[in-house]
């Protein structure tokens, strides 16, 4: 069982960025940093620790406000490291409309430095856990803010996240005292939308984001782990560039390919941005890539379907990336006929 406790101020200076009530069992990922700095670093330079921040820190990291706001008037900050900024105000809700309560858009867009609008006008509680901070239970508020739903032990996706407490590990550091979880659904539990199965949920021309399980079952890769390409410590763009040790053949003719020519990589075509967190760029490109993996070229393909169940209209993306995602998003000035002439035995013909 995880007690709580109320941490001195001195722990509290000494762990950093951990909030003023904790799990006992929960040690805090600074803790680790001495005999781990390799991971640390790795993962310091990822999304998971920077998923949700106090003021205190966010503030230095040059995102603007909604209008109206000072950093006064913010609690934490959602995101911001990668895709998009959401923030939450003093009493923990996210906020929805500019300081005077007039309508405005609140959510930051970092690839063009847009905004949009984040659910306009509601009161939108904090209730986006567990998958966005270490050691999440649903009681209590965080911070006892109001809007703040359940409590944790550490804002964003720490250390102890995926190893477990490491309380025990830390008096007594061998292998034995801490865990490791390799499993596809140890990533997938958060990585998901609706559950862990085949069917990536999609709208208004986009698999939505956080679906990455969803794709890799839907698609040709469902039997492999996250980690066959992923270091759990290191960012996206470190992924491991390993499609040639399994894909030998492919790999070898595209050495030759034009695209190949050019240092076009395998993920342009066959990871496009058909998913999409802030922004679109155009019809057919969003900002995540997806983990489909398979082209279907024949041009008459449809990449989404839409199912009725109980009047409940739900639109899925199936098990394979059409031609105007994987290639038109390039040859926006061709069409999918074209396309499919050329993509048919892509690696045999070309
Ligand atoms: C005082 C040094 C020290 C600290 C602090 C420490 N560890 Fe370790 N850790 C070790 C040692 C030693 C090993 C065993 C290495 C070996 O046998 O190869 C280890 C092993 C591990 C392993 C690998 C286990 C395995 O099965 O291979 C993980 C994961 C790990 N530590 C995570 C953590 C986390 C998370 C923290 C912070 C909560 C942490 N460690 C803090 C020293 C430390
Ligand atoms: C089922 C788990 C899950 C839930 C619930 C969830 N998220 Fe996320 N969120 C993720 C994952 C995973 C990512 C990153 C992967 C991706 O976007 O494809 C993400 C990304 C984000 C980002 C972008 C971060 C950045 O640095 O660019 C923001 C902002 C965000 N989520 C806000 C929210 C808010 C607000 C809520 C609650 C209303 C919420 N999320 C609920 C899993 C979740
Ligand atoms: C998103 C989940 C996740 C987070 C967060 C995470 N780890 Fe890991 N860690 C893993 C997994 C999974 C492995 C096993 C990797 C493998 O075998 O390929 C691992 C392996 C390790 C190992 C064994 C050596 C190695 O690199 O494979 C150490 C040590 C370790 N982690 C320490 C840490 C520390 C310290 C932190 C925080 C700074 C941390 N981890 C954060 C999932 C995570
Ligand atoms: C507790 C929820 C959670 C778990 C467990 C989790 N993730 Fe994440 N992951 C997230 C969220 C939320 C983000 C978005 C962080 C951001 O960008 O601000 C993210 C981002 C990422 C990214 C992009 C990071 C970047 O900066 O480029 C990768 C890659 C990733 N996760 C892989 C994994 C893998 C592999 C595992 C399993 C070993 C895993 N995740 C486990 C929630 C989780
Ligand atoms: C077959 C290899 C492979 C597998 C399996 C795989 N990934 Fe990836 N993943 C990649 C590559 C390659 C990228 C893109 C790297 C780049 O943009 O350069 C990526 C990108 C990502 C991103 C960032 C997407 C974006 O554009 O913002 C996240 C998050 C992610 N992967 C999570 C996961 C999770 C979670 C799993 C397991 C459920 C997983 N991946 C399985 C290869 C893989
Ligand atoms: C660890 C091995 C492994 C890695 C790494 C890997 N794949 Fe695969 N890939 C497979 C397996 C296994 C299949 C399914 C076997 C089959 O259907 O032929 C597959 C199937 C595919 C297919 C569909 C094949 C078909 O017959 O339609 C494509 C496309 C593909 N992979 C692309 C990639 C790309 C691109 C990368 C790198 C980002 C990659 N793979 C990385 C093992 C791997
Ligand atoms: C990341 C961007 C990108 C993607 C995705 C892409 N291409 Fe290309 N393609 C290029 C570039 C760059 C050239 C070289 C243009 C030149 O030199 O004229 C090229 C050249 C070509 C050529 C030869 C020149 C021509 O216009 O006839 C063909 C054919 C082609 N691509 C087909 C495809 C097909 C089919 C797909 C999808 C399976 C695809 N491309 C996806 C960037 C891309
Ligand atoms: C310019 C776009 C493009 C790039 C880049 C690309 N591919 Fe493909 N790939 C295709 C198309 C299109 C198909 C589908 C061919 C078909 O179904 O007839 C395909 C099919 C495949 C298949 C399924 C087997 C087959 O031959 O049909 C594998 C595996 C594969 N690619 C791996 C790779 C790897 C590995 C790389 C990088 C070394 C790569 N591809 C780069 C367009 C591309």
């Amino acid at each position: 069982m995880k007690n709580i406790l109320t941490l001195t101020g001195m722990l509290a200076l000494a762990l950093g960025p951990v909030s003023s009530a904790m799990a006992t069992d929960y040690v805090g990922s600074e803790k680790c940093f001495e005999c781990h700095a390799d991971q640390f670093n790795d993962w310091q330079a990822s999304g998971h620790p920077w998923k949700l921040r106090k003021m205190e820190k966010a503030r230095y990291a040059k995102l603007p406000l909604p209008p109206g706001y000072s950093w006064d008037d913010i609690s934490y900050v959602i995101g911001g490291a990668n895709k998009k900024a959401r923030y939450i105000d003093k009493k923990g809700y996210i906020i929805t409309s500019a300081k005077d309560g007039k309508e405005a858009k609140t959510q930051y867009n970092i690839q063009d430095g847009s905004w949009s609008f984040y659910h306009k006008g509601e009161k939108k509680p904090y209730k986006c856990g567990p998958c966005h901070m270490t050691a999440y239970n649903p009681e209590g508020n965080q911070d006892g803010m109001e809007g703040m739903i359940g409590t944790w032990a550490e804002d964003g996706i720490g250390c102890e996240e995926c190893h477990g407490p490491g309380a025990a590990h830390i008096s007594e550091p061998v292998k034995t005292t801490i865990k490791i979880d390799r499993s596809v659904e140890s990533c997938g539990k958060c990585h998901q939308r609706g559950g862990m199965g085949p069917e990536p949920l999609a709208s208004s021309g986009f698999i939505q984001h956080h679906e990455q399980i969803n794709e890799l079952k839907a698609g040709v890769h469902k039997d492999l782990t996250c980690l066959e390409c992923h270091s759990p410590h290191k960012r996206a763009i470190l992924a491991k560039n390993n499609c040639a040790e399994c894909h030998e053949e492919e790999a070898a003719t595209y050495a030759k390919n034009i695209h190949g020519l050019q240092g076009t990589r395998c993920v342009e075509c066959h990871m496009p941005k058909a998913s999409k967190s802030a922004i679109s760029v155009a019809s057919y490109i969003g900002d995540v890539r997806t983990h489909i993996f398979k082209i279907n070229t024949d041009p008459k393909a449809e990449m989404f379907k839409t199912v009725e169940e109980k009047g409940k209209k739900s639109t899925f993306a199936q098990g394979y990336v059409t031609l105007e995602y994987a290639c038109l998003s390039c040859h926006a000035s061709r069409d999918k006929n074209w396309a499919a002439g050329k993509a048919k035995g892509f690696h045999r013909n070309n």
